[in-house]
């Protein structure tokens, strides 16, 4: 088991990565937590096992039930059953449960504590590390949330393995965005220590800028074009297949501002090519209404944002020449 920590002071709290992590839940919960609401969906197919009295909460199935809805029912089924501050929520399931429990923990009697048992590779490299929650409005993803630090992260590998295809190879698109902030040679590594290395990574931006003041934008790269395709919708893409063409796109923008040379967006592709990940946008792309939906994103504080490489690394970028990122989205068509 790879042991490690988001040192945020006084809120820290332990990662554990490896095959049988959810079976540590008894000794990462909270000390004195007598009860525990086990928050998850019907297709996780994951027991855990609190030591603890437990009952489980099972909310809709895919990323149709993150929204405020879910969180009123979730909300009052455990006021009902009488969850107190004193008591836990475990949220086990991909990123749709964590962020979901993780909003719910955040606002049910102003703040309980929560473990997160992250069961896909997505949420094990990031949406269950580092505190971000909430949920989607009808206006877009993650407008409604909270930043709330979890007590505990499990990351059991072991839950990886009956991941279908696709939704592995859509957290593999999370993973090829750590080779270009920093974990050196992660193809290379085994599975245990890919995960391990994304979370280390993320756990030192996060310690860093916890909410999102400046540095932590760094997690978003790929992110700009993903969101805007994934706002589209008709594309049918998953998110991490999403964020992998946006890993081309990010560097083909980057290229063209002089940033970085033809070399290092040949290594983009190189990367997301070896995760067998799509790096071509959609044929019937309306390049006009995507270069639109990026002043839109949550990074924009004022006209476009985007995170770009260079040489000083990934950092956010103001971006304010259309022509530029038109004329990078067509060298993305296949
Ligand atoms: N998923 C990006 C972040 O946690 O900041």
């Amino acid at each position: 088991m790879i042991e490690l920590e988001v040192p945020l002071a006084d809120r820290s709290y332990p990662v554990l990565v490896g095959a049988g992590a959810r079976h540590r839940l008894l000794e990462v919960l909270p000390v004195g937590a007598r009860r525990a609401a086990v928050i998850t969906q019907s297709a996780i197919g994951w027991e855990v096992d609190p030591g603890v009295e437990h009952r489980r909460f099972t909310i809709g199935d895919g990323e149709d039930a993150k929204h405020l809805g879910t969180v009123e029912d979730l909300c009052r089924d455990l006021a009902q059953w009488g969850l107190t501050r004193g008591d836990v929520i475990v949220a086990v399931g991909g990123g749709v449960v964590t962020d979901v429990g993780g909003f719910v923990a955040a606002v049910y009697h102003r703040g309980v504590p929560v473990v997160h048992v992250p069961t896909t590779l997505l949420g094990q490299v990031d949406a269950a590390i580092g505190g971000k929650t909430g949920v989607n409005l009808p206006e877009g993803k993650n407008l409604v949330g909270a930043f709330w630090q979890p007590s505990a992260v499990l990351c059991d590998t072991e839950t990886l393995g009956t991941l279908p295809p696709r939704e592995y190879r859509s957290g593999l698109g999370e993973m090829a965005k750590y080779a270009f902030l920093g974990v050196d040679d992660l193809p290379d590594l085994p599975l245990d220590e890919a995960v391990a290395a994304c979370v280390r990574l993320k756990a030192d931006v996060v310690a860093s800028d916890e909410r999102e003041g400046g540095r932590r934008a760094i997690l978003n790269y790929g992110h700009t074009l993903a969101h805007a395709l994934e706002t589209e919708g008709a594309y049918g893409l998953r998110h991490g297949e999403a964020v992998a063409i946006g890993l081309v796109y990010a560097a083909e923008v980057a290229c063209r501002l002089g940033r970085i040379d033809g070399d290092r967006v040949a290594e983009h592709r190189r990367v997301v090519a070896g995760y067998d990940l799509p790096m071509h946008v959609p044929g019937d792309l309306d390049a006009e209404r995507v270069v639109d939906l990026f002043s839109r994103d949550k990074k924009a504080v004022a006209g476009v944002t985007f995170v770009l490489d260079g040489r000083r690394g990934v950092e956010p970028v103001p971006v304010d020449d259309r022509a530029l990122l038109l004329d990078a989205l067509e060298a993305c068509r296949g």
